[in-house]
C-alpha cells in the first residue's frame, strides 16, 4: 500500500521558497504540491510558472502540480515542461477529460483529474484505466486552512472499491483540512497521498508534523 505525503507549497513563506522547499526535500515527505490558481476557476490567484521552475530547481521531489484553472488544455504540456511529474486538472474545467489526459502523457507526466466536493466520483467510472490519480476535493477549492469536509470519507471508500473491483492502478490523493489528526483514518478509508498545507507549515516544526501525518497510521 502507498502511504505518501504531499505538502501544500500554498502554505509556504514565499519570501523563504528556497528555504522551505529544501525543508521539504529533507523530510520524509516524498512528493511536493503545487497549487496553481487562475481567478476564474476559483476565487483566489496562486502563482505560475516561474514559481514552480524555482522550486523544481530546489528539490528533485515528485512534483505534483493541482491546476485550478479554467480550459488546462491550453497549459498541461508547459506544466510538464516546467518540472511536473503529475498533472492534475478539475473534471468541472472541461469538456474533454479525455484528451486532456493524452496531452499530459504525451508531454511525459502522469495525469490526475480532480472533483470538487459537490461533484461525485461516478463521474469519474469510465476515465479510471487511463488515470494514475484521482484528487478528492475535500474543501472547496480556493484556499489553504480550512476545515475537512466531513461527506469526503464516503467519497474515498466509494472511489476505492470502484478502483479496487475493476483492478485499476489509479492513487487516491485527498486535499483540504488534512492534519495529523485525521491521517490515520484517512489511509484505512483508502487514500495513498495526502495532501496538507496549513498542517506543516504552521506546525513549530513542520519535518516533525511529516512524519506525525506518516507515523500516525503505523501507531
Ligand atoms: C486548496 C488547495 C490545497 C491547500 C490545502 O484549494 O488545493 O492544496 O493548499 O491546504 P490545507 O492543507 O491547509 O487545507
Ligand atoms: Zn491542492
Amino acid at each position: 500500500m502507498t502511504r505518501i505525503i504531499s505538502p501544500s507549497m500554498l502554505s509556504a513563506d514565499f519570501g523563504h521558497l528556497d528555504r522551505d522547499t529544501r525543508m521539504i526535500d529533507a523530510s520524509a515527505a516524498e512528493w511536493i504540491h503545487i497549487d496553481v490558481m487562475d481567478g476564474v476557476f476559483v476565487p483566489n490567484i496562486s502563482f505560475g510558472f516561474p514559481v514552480i521552475k524555482a522550486i523544481r530547481k530546489a528539490s528533485p521531489k515528485f512534483m505534483d502540480v493541482h491546476l485550478m484553472i479554467v480550459e488546462p488544455e491550453k497549459y498541461l504540456a508547459r506544466f510538464v515542461e516546467a518540472g511536473a511529474d503529475l498533472v492534475t486538472f478539475h473534471y468541472e474545467a472541461t469538456d474533454d477529460p479525455r484528451g486532456a489526459i493524452r496531452i499530459i502523457k504525451d508531454a511525459g507526466a502522469k495525469a490526475g483529474i480532480s472533483v470538487k466536493p459537490a461533484t461525485p466520483v461516478e463521474v469519474l467510472e469510465g476515465l479510471l484505466p487511463e488515470l494514475d490519480l484521482v484528487l478528492i476535493m475535500s474543501v472547496e477549492p480556493g484556499f489553504g486552512g480550512q476545515s475537512f469536509i466531513e461527506g469526503s470519507w464516503e467519497k474515498v471508500r466509494t472511489l476505492r472499491r470502484m478502483i479496487d473491483s475493476g483492478h485499476h492502478h489509479t492513487l487516491i490523493e485527498i486535499d483540504g483540512g488534512v492534519s495529523a489528526a485525521n491521517s490515520a483514518q484517512l489511509f484505512d478509508a483508502g487514500c495513498d497521498v495526502l495532501v496538507a498545507g496549513s498542517a506543516v507549515f504552521s506546525a513549530p516544526d513542520p519535518k516533525a508534523e511529516i512524519e506525525k501525518l506518516i507515523m500516525n497510521y503505523e501507531l
